[in-house]
């Protein structure tokens, strides 16, 4: 995606690799929209730091991460033997896999590298091959994004009104991103919109990350608080809901989505407002068959009892941590929640739009392999 600093526009893409210095290339998301900084994580267990601490996040952004990370993890071992350069691999995928547990992606990328692996009969040809498979995921995620672009931008009418929640931008992906990709091949098509982005506490990831991406390209948004999304419904002021995915369940087609996607899929119901989910096909777990066996992750209690931001007249951009709660209180943070099939408007994928039942059925054309 584009980005505008100091008068300079430049494409980056939130994720890459450096072959020569073996290291993954992340957009330093906590900073944003502070500070627009790249850092390098240079082995596989900073790699599944960042991934952890939230440098990287969203489901492709940590997908891509992953895959390179695997590959990252796989070129640094020295030695020929393929026994223990597999057990090696296997230490690297664990260590990544345990960094995020709710979002399927990271798992189907690495399961997307280590097949591409097997056709190497060195440990030479294998770590070529991790990369090269690494490398198609980052690339095959932009197309698929590009692809629910082309799908959904027909939902959104120029006048109307759509409200996001979290994070589903390129920010949250290699680029483009989800749930934006519409809003944006909408922008292309020249369209205008306008887009509230819950803040989505307690990080904050639409304040701070999707109202900057939206900014970055122009498009009329607003932030609200996440308790405004029912008053707005009521009033007739949201058209339209699209949202983002970390694991969505090909088997039942429900959705495990950032804390308080079900609290406004059950909103619009009640207003009768479309509510789609856009996701490519690395975020489909064809595994579970129950939304209730999706992982949660429990985040730390520091998240809901505070805030991150910049101090009002600061000279520099540095941010800072203000307690926000009653100090002798403590907090329960679930990252993420289920919404069932029966709120879901439609699916926006890469290869069209489904009903979220409907995953199933279309499960050849939307990258089932038996
Ligand atoms: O905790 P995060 O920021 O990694 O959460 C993931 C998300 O950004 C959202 O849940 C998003 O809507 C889906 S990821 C494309």
């Amino acid at each position: 995606m584009n980005v505008t600093l100091h008068d300079r526009t430049r494409h980056f893409r939130t994720v890459t690799f450096d072959p020569r210095h073996n290291a993954v290339l992340l957009i330093e998301q906590r900073l944003l929209p502070h500070e627009f900084k790249i850092v390098p994580a240079n082995d596989f267990r900073q790699t599944a730091r960042a991934i952890k601490d939230m440098v990287v996040r969203g489901a492709g952004a940590i997908g891509a991460t992953a895959a390179y990370g695997l590959a990252q993890g796989a070129r640094a071992f020295r030695g020929r033997n393929l026994g223990t350069f597999g057990r090696h691999v296997e230490t690297v995928y664990q260590t990544l896999q345990a960094a995020r547990p709710t979002a399927v992606d990271p798992v189907n990328a690495m399961n997307q590298v280590r097949q591409a692996m097997q056709a190497g009969e060195t440990v030479e040809e294998q770590q070529a091959l991790a990369m090269a498979a690494a490398e198609e995921f980052a690339n095959e995620d932009v197309r698929h994004c590009r692809d629910i672009g082309k799908h959904g931008a027909g939902l959104i009418r120029s006048g109307m009104n759509v409200l996001t929640h979290c994070n589903a931008g390129w920010l949250a992906f290699v680029d483009v991103g989800s749930a934006t990709a519409p809003m944006y091949a909408a922008q292309e098509q020249g369209r205008k919109f306008h887009v509230f982005c819950d803040e989505t506490r307690p990080r904050s990831q639409g304040a701070t990350l999707t109202a900057w991406e939206l900014a970055q390209q122009r498009i009329s948004h607003q932030v609200i608080a996440d308790n405004a999304a029912g008053h707005l419904m009521q009033r007739g002021k949201v058209d339209l809901v699209i949202v983002g995915s970390d694991r969505t369940l090909g088997r039942t087609g429900e959705v495990a989505n950032k804390i308080g996607t079900y609290t406004k899929a059950v909103l619009a119901a009640r207003h009768k407002i479309p509510f789609y989910v856009a996701i490519p096909l690395s975020t489909i777990d064809w595994n579970l068959k129950a939304g209730f066996d999706i992982p949660i992750e429990e985040r730390c209690e520091s998240e809901v009892l505070g805030a991150w931001g910049v101090a009002a007249g600061a000279k520099s951009a540095g941010r800072v941590y203000v307690r926000v709660a009653n100090p002798a209180s403590g907090a329960l943070n679930p990252g993420f929640d289920v919404t069932p099939a029966e709120l879901i408007t439609g699916i926006i994928t890469p290869a069209g739009i489904f009903k979220p039942r409907e995953l199933w059925a279309r499960r050849r054309e939307l990258g089932y392999a038996d």
